[in-house]
């Protein structure tokens, strides 16, 4: 995920962004860039890869007087990782960095190329600096051009600009993506007759980790928020255009707590995460009544009867989950590999199938091979992915990114999170396409797709109660995780969950298969984790559950509909479809196995004998 830095005063602007950005490496990037304005000069360097090769490249450049600067670490979601896709953006006389997605930069582009505006970057941000300067010129001054700017922008942001019409201002402005000020109350100094006036130096970042050590108070804006600071004044407007004042806190001195947003485990900040994530996922992609994907071109479907999907672990989940997704609603034939399998066993691959790989990290050795065996065969070829630039985007012929933002912990949350919210969108996209759905139909569920942020909120009733009934969960001969239809895949994602954090055994199943054998495991030490949405085949999984409650197993039950049969019951929100429910569940058992995990005193974010990315066969 990107990360934005600030700074005005006159220590060492450069050590200052760069030590930021350092702070900010855990997140995980592809490009870092900073500006410098100082003596109404600008100075900007940008590198792709690590920030050595920024470090490298300022190596020469001093920063000694009092400076206005911003820096940025980019992770690729509009554009390839290049220098020139890199922050901070240029226009005649002003840089940006930004963090989130414009939803209407194709608008305001095209508006701007028909002006005459050059762009440089293939970025959605770059807009942003244009869209000033062009504002600057029928403004009073550089404020209200900025004001301006913000109240034209659609979608997600924290944005810092600088420019030489005021070059010892920083302009600031935030919407769904985070940012704080901070100032150092040693050095603060109130000049009286500025009201909010605020002293000296003033550090920007879109998290506390670059600021510890720096500053002892800090201003979290809220969404909505813009406005400017200079050297003694901090200037906030609400989004409506009052002033605002200040409302400063004590900021923590933990830097790994603070790396993790204050949660126990990254594992646990990537869930609670998933509400944010998945609304990047959707975004600009979810239309008023359709799906839009302008990363991929429609003739990537052209003569395509099949769908194949190929994926490791989670990855595989996600696929299958997408099986049920594609033969419902867009009507194709679609089939899931396990790539390892794939492999070796001499498939037949003809060239009406689209070979789809998914894989977080775009690395992963056997799915990658797969994707080299459909290219070499011939077929069209398309990744869903995390990372941008990774092995496999490189090779696919098209790329659908997830916006998941790097994952740290070990055990997939997020990512999995966003393939599937990913799939959902293709299913609808293809939908249209086909003509496989009525267009009613897709308006409905693309107005459920804007739901799902909702659905994946974690509440503290439901962390609570998963938390407590855990000290249940913590011996037994084993789990059953059990679901039907596209809760079947699901039930293997939390099985393997378990396993992955626990080291307790776990299985997934369709429930309809219990009876064909593993129902033989029932007693009262065998756990079941039954999976009863409400609105897909309920009576069919409950009287599954039945089998096995008959048998004394021990029933947890995740659902809606209160179920007498379970011993213990998880109670989900009733909602109007199966997939929000899809997603809330699936928050259940992620948290379910963390919280085993956490209570047998197990590394939830590094578990034994795993890696993040297996790049090896
Ligand atoms: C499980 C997990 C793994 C990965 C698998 C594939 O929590 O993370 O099962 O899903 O190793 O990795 P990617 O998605 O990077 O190809």
């Amino acid at each position: 995920m990107c990360g934005i830095v600030g700074y005005l005063g006159k220590k060492n602007t450069k050590e200052i962004l760069l030590d930021g950005l350092k702070e900010l490496e855990y997140r995980g990037y592809d490009s870092a860039g900073i500006a410098v304005l100082q003596d109404n000069q600008f100075d900007s360097f940008k590198a792709v890869g690590k920030l050595v090769n920024l470090e490298e490249k300022t190596k020469d450049f001093v920063t000694e007087n009092f400076a206005v600067g911003i820096g940025h670490t980019r992770w690729a979601t509009h554009g390839k990782p290049t220098e020139l896709n890199a922050h901070p953006h240029l226009g005649d006389s002003s840089y940006v960095v930004h963090n989130g997605i414009i939803e209407n930069y194709a608008t305001l582009k095209k508006e701007l190329m028909d002006d005459g505006v050059r762009f440089l970057s293939q970025t959605d941000t770059e807009v942003i600096v244009h869209q000033f300067e062009k504002n600057l010129k029928s403004a009073e001054n550089a404020f209200e051009a900025f004001a301006k700017t913000i109240h034209e922008l659609k979608g997600a942001y924290a944005i810092l600009l600088v420019t030489k019409s005021e070059d010892k201002t920083i302009f600031f402005a935030k919407h769904g993506s985070p940012m704080l000020v901070g100032i150092n109350g040693e050095n603060k100094v109130s000049s009286p007759e500025r009201e909010g006036s605020l002293g000296y130096e003033k550090y920007f970042a879109s998290s506390d980790a670059p600021l510890i050590g720096h500053c002892s108070d800090v201003n979290y804006f809220e969404d909505g928020d813009y406005g400017y600071v200079t050297a003694d004044e901090l200037a906030i407007f609400s989004k409506n255009g009052d002033k605002k004042k200040p409302n400063f806190s004590k900021l923590s001195t933990n830097k790994l707590s603070a790396q993790k947003d204050g949660y126990r485990f990254f594992m646990e900040k990537e869930i609670y995460e998933q509400s944010t994530v998945i609304a990047d996922t959707l975004m600009g992609r979810v239309g008023d009544d359709e799906i839009l994907f302008d990363e991929i071109d429609s003739s990537l479907f052209d003569g395509i009867h099949e769908i194949k999907l190929s994926a490791c672990g989670t990855s595989y989940h996600s696929a299958l989950s997408a099986s049920y997704l594609f033969e419902r609603y867009s009507k194709i034939k679609t089939s899931v590999e396990v790539a390892s399998e794939f492999r070796y066993r001499s498939p037949v691959m003809t060239k009406d199938t689209l070979f789809v790989v998914i894989s977080q990290s775009g690395e992963t050795a056997d799915t990658l091979e797969t994707l080299k065996m459909a290219k070499e065969a011939g077929l069209k070829t398309l990744v869903i992915c995390n990372v941008d630039n990774s092995s496999m985007v490189r090779l696919a012929d098209a790329t659908i990114l997830t916006r998941a933002g790097i994952e740290k912990g070990v055990a997939s949350t997020k990512a999995f999170a966003t393939q599937v919210a990913v799939f959902w969108m293709m299913s609808l996209y293809l939908a249209k396409l086909r003509n496989s759905l009525e267009a009613n139909e897709i308006a409905r569920q693309v107005s459920l797709l804007r739901e799902i942020p909702t659905s994946v909120k974690v509440t503290d009733a439901m962390h609570e109660k998963i938390k407590r009934l855990s000290k249940r969960y913590l011996h037994g001969h084993g789990f059953f995780f059990i679901g039907r239809d596209i809760f079947y895949p699901l039930a293997l994602e939390g099985a393997l969950k378990l396993k992955e954090i626990s080291y307790l055994h776990a299985e997934g199943y369709p429930s309809g298969e219990m009876k064909h054998g593993p129902i033989a495991l029932a007693d009262p030490e065998l756990f079941t984790i039954a999976l009863l949405p409400q609105h897909l085949l309920y009576e069919k999984a409950k009287s599954n559950v039945e089998e096995l409650s008959a048998r004394d197993s021990t029933i947890c039950a995740i659902s809606p509909i209160e179920f007498d049969k379970a011993d213990d019951f998880i109670q989900t929100t009733v909602c109007k479809d199966y997939m929000l429910e899809f997603f809330e569940m699936m928050v259940v058992v992620q948290l379910f196995s963390l919280e085993i995990s956490v209570r047998l005193g197990n590394d939830v974010d590094m578990p034994r004998n795993l890696a993040k990315s297996v790049t090896v066969e």
